[in-house]
């Protein structure tokens, strides 16, 4: 247990299919608590290969989820059109949506067939305002946030030296990346840190070292953008297979 409620644990698992299936049954188990409760479930996804495993068991298992009762959002995106190769939605929608059958209203994508990401950005966070109903300077709190993170430590689209990291006042922000020469949008750390529960998907041995830097400190004192996310008073799951945990010196 951390300050304020916040708790924080991490999970090992065998290899990326178990989790997948770790992974999907969280995100199954959030739908169910929701369901219970007759209110709707809100999941933001993550992007990239990690979660692709996750989203199709899901879809696997997914014939009898009370899909009615969740909403999807992206916790970021590529600022391509929606069926390009890049696409976290394309990505979603092949993995999952294409094979449960959730209202087509119920899929909140980012609209990045705008020609501006500034735009896309402002656009989904007025859909984002408007389905929460949140109030000017207050947050949209998710029932889970899926998060993956990258070899430098970014995850959604927070990449290290972006101005999107100091962003404090806005749901959504569009971000520049040098070196993938491409635009995208994401959610910003208010909204991520104000989710119930967010589960960060690691997998992998090219990821291995990151993660022992982020979870234990690097030696050279690095920080990266992936620590600054503290749901204050959620649930920060750490979901890692033993690829991705092998140079960890401490594994709880
Ligand atoms: C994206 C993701 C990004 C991803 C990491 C890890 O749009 O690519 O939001 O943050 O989670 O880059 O990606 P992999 O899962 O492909 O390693």
């Amino acid at each position: 247990m951390t300050a304020g409620g916040a708790r924080r644990e991490l999970v090992i698992v065998p290899d990326a299919g178990a989790l997948a299936r770790a992974g999907a049954a969280r995100v199954r188990a959030a739908i169910e608590d929701a369901a219970r409760a007759t209110r709707r479930c809100t999941v933001a996804l993550a992007g990239g290969r990690t979660p692709r495993g996750l989203y199709e068991v899901l879809a696997e298992q997914g014939a009898d989820f009370p899909w009615e009762h969740v909403e999807l959002w992206f916790g970021d995106e590529r600022h391509v059109p929606p069926d390009h190769s890049d696409s976290n939605y394309r990505m979603v929608r092949d993995a999952l949506l294409s094979r449960v059958a959730i209202p087509a209203a119920n899929v909140h994508r980012m609209r990045t067939e705008q020609p501006d990401a500034q735009t896309v950005a402002a656009d989904y966070a007025r859909d984002l305002t408007t389905a929460f109903g949140v109030a000017a300077g207050s947050w949209p709190t998710f029932d889970v946030i899926l998060l993956g993170m990258g070899v430098d430590g970014h995850t959604a689209s927070l990449f290290p030296g972006t101005p999107a990291l100091d962003v404090r006042d806005c749901l959504t922000v569009p971000v520049w990346v040098a070196e993938l020469r491409s635009w995208r949008i994401t959610l910003t750390y208010p909204v991520l840190n104000a989710a119930r529960q967010v589960c960060v998907l690691v997998s992998g041995a090219d990821k291995a070292e990151t993660l022992r830097a982020v979870l234990e400190g690097g030696e050279d004192g690095a920080h990266f953008p992936v620590q600054d996310v503290h749901p204050q008073q959620g649930l920060l799951t750490w979901l890692v297979d033993e690829a991705a945990a092998s140079r960890l010196t401490r594994r709880a």
